[in-house]
């Protein structure tokens, strides 16, 4: 068997999770991303990297982004439903061009306990509510809907059978 990492950044505990089962899954290393150590990286024949999605910004990536990788695998969690969002922003704004072409990017839901946020993060979460709302009904998108219809409660989107894409393509990507 090869030799696989899963690197994971998670606030709240919902990418770690999923990073967890990845890792058990593939019999892969699991490491948290502030433990890695950058010289590591290359001894991976892959690196299956995890970060919670924070304002379109992927928690943690540029550990992989600024330094490279033999293969290499991303995984977003975030709140949005995953079949009907447009990630094209955000992958645009984690990743040059060149580099999503190398590798393989994957998106999960993760879930959202407001009780358990941080100020500045239960601020962020009222701001974004609060320009939702200014927002014209026909601008309004699924999107949109799927945060108001979420805002203030506690939701669990965590899904083990979602990895099961990510372990199969993750396995090929070995195999190769
Ligand atoms: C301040 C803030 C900003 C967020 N921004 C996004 C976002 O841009 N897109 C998204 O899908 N989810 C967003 N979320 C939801 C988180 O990505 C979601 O709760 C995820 O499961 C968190 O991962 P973690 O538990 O590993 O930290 C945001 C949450 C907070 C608190």
């Amino acid at each position: 068997m090869k030799n696989i990492a899963v690197i994971y950044k998670s606030k709240y505990g919902t990418t770690k999770r999923y990073a967890e089962w990845i890792a058990e899954e593939l019999d892969a290393a699991l490491i948290e991303e502030s433990k890695v150590k950058i010289s590591q990286l290359q001894s991976y024949d892959l690196v299956i990297f995890g970060g919670g999605l924070y304002a379109s910004g992927i928690l943690g990536v540029k550990l992989v982004t600024e330094n490279p990788c033999k293969n290499l695998i991303v995984f977003t969690v975030g709140c949005a439903k995953p079949e009907i969002t447009d990630f094209s922003n955000i992958l645009k704004k984690n990743f040059t061009p060149e580099l999503l072409e190398k590798i393989k990017v994957f998106h999960l839901r993760g879930g959202i306990d407001y009780k358990k946020l941080g100020l500045i993060d239960k601020g962020m979460m009222a701001m974004m509510r609060k320009m939702i709302m200014q927002k014209d009904e026909k601008e309004k998108d699924s999107e949109y809907e799927a945060f108001l219809e979420t805002y203030g409660n506690k939701v669990d989107f965590t899904d083990k059978g979602t990895i099961e894409p990510i372990v199969k393509f993750a396995k090929e990507m070995v195999e190769r």
